[in-house]
């Protein structure tokens, strides 16, 4: 079946809500999403037919952009379409103006680590404790891709 991206646009917070909560063990709340969606935000869903495979929400300021969340459902994770979801980020980016790219990833979430390392981002920083987990909190890791 065929895929397809469409913008992620406020029609459809409940939608991309089920993936977010789906995908995260803290996810955004509805409000956080619907405050990133419009204006500097630009997001992309990825889609087979009706049903949402996974989106993004990225933030453009200045030439920089930012991934802010990126998640593919879990039913369909690890066929290629998180990887999809970052090259139409870097590409959305790109044609904003960006020339570089930065993001904030939980230490332990060594999936999303992976995907960013094999596309080029490095390490840039580390915040200790940043993020709220099942055993107190976990560092984040700030990574940086230059275009
Ligand atoms: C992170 C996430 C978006 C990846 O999406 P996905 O569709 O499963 O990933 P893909 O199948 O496109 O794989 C892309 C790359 O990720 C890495 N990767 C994916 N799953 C992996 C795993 N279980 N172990 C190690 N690396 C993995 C690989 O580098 C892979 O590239 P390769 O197949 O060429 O080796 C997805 O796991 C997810 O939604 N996780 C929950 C939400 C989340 O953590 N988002 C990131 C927040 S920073």
């Amino acid at each position: 079946m065929t895929t397809h991206f469409s913008p992620v646009t406020k029609d459809q917070l409940a939608e991309i809500m089920l993936v977010e909560n789906a995908c995260h063990s803290h996810p955004w709340s509805e409000q956080t999403m619907l405050s990133c969606i419009g204006g500097r935000y630009f997001g992309f869903m990825l889609k087979q037919e009706q049903s949402i495979l996974g989106f993004y929400i990225g933030e453009y300021v200045a030439g920089e952009a930012t991934l802010m969340d990126v998640c593919v459902s879990p039913d369909h994770q690890g066929k290629g379409y998180g990887k999809q979801l970052l090259i139409h980020f870097t590409e959305q980016a790109k044609s904003l103006g960006a020339t570089q790219l930065f993001l904030e990833v939980r230490a332990k979430n060594i999936s999303a680590l992976m995907m960013y390392i094999n596309w080029g981002f490095v390490e840039v920083g580390r915040r200790t404790g940043y993020y709220p987990s099942n055993i107190g909190y976990e560092d984040a890791i700030v990574m940086k891709k230059k275009l």
